[in-house]
């Protein structure tokens, strides 16, 4: 028997034998029991950081997540080290690489315990069992420098070496995350998708309050796509509904000012799109927002994907 959700199960000879690491990863997400030592650090990150300092760590300023960008240093030094450990010449090269893993990490997990903060409950449990696998791996391979300065090279590369398989277990973890349970995607991108390239009739202008968003819908593949509309005057700016960041509906949102721009601002956890680009001018979201190409014809507003997504 093969169950990807419950993380098993084959019985053999009696015996449940576990066959999916995926599955274990569903289970560590739904055990709620995590959730009296998370969310304690949870709020403490998020009342800790000023918004600013969090949508620099998001990567808002970017674009794009900053974590994955950030990880890499950590992790590619790590697995370059364990390598020139293997040949005894260039092992003062690994240490060097092991102190530069070190320094990298903690700006490394600066972004991910922004990030970490404002994911749902099962990822914020997965994305918990994440931070300690690699602060293990840190102190690991802190100690591992620590005998490497003292002439205990033996012990240093045994030290880093378990660190390595530490972090890689971290690693696999993170990637779970991203890619199972899509925390870094743009779920705006993914809705955009499944819309049909042919223009959409949103009903007349008139029918449109005036900088608010409303609910309208797009189809494609036999499945309703919902977009978010608004009006300021004769504009209209036109997006997909459901927000880069976790899905939150759009057209539930408000518009405001942000930082000199106007945006249109998340009700679930206050990511603000510019109107103009849908550039995200404050986190949580690093992802903009998808919008689309707005045209006026007798009065109606029609919209479609933008050429590059058609
Ligand atoms: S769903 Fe989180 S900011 Fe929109």
């Amino acid at each position: 028997m093969w169950d990807r959700s419950r993380g098993i199960v084959a019985v053999r000879n009696g015996y449940r034998v576990v066959m999916s690491l995926l599955g274990i990863l569903d289970r560590v997400a739904d055990v709620t029991t995590f959730d009296k030592a998370i969310e304690p650090a949870r709020q403490a990150v998020q009342s800790t950081l000023p918004q600013a300092v969090k949508d620099v760590l998001h990567g808002t300023w970017l674009g794009h997540p900053l974590h994955p960008v950030l990880a890499q240093v950590p992790v590619g030094s790590w697995l370059s080290a364990g390598l020139l450990d293997a040949l005894p010449p260039l092992r003062p090269a690994a240490t060097v690489l092991i102190g530069t893993g070190v320094a990298a990490a903690v700006p490394a997990a600066l972004t991910g315990a922004a990030d970490w903060s404002e994911q749902s409950s099962g990822v914020r449990r997965l994305g918990a069992l994440h931070a300690v696998a690699n602060s293990v791996a840190l102190g690991l391979y802190v100690s591992s420098l620590a005998a490497r300065s003292r002439g205990r090279g033996t012990l240093g590369r045994v030290l880093s070496y378990a660190g390595l398989g530490v972090a890689s277990g971290a690693a696999a973890i993170g990637g779970h995350m991203a890619y199972a349970e899509s925390s870094g995607a743009s779920h705006a991108a993914t809705a955009a998708r499944a819309l049909a390239p042919d223009w959409i009739d949103l009903g007349p202008l008139d029918d449109l309050p005036e900088r608010r968003p409303v609910l309208r819908t797009g189809r494609g593949n036999g499945v309703a796509v919902p977009l978010a509309a608004v009006r300021r005057g004769t504009r209209v700016d036109v997006f997909i509904g459901t927000c880069a960041h976790l899905s939150g509906p759009l057209h539930e949102g408000a518009v405001a000012e942000i930082r000199g721009h106007e945006c249109l601002v998340c009700p679930l956890h206050g990511s603000a799109f510019d109107l103009a680009t849908g550039h995200p001018r404050r986190g949580p979201s690093a992802d903009p927002q998808e919008k689309l190409e707005v045209r006026m014809e007798a009065g109606r507003v029609l919209a479609r994907l933008p050429a590059h997504q058609r």
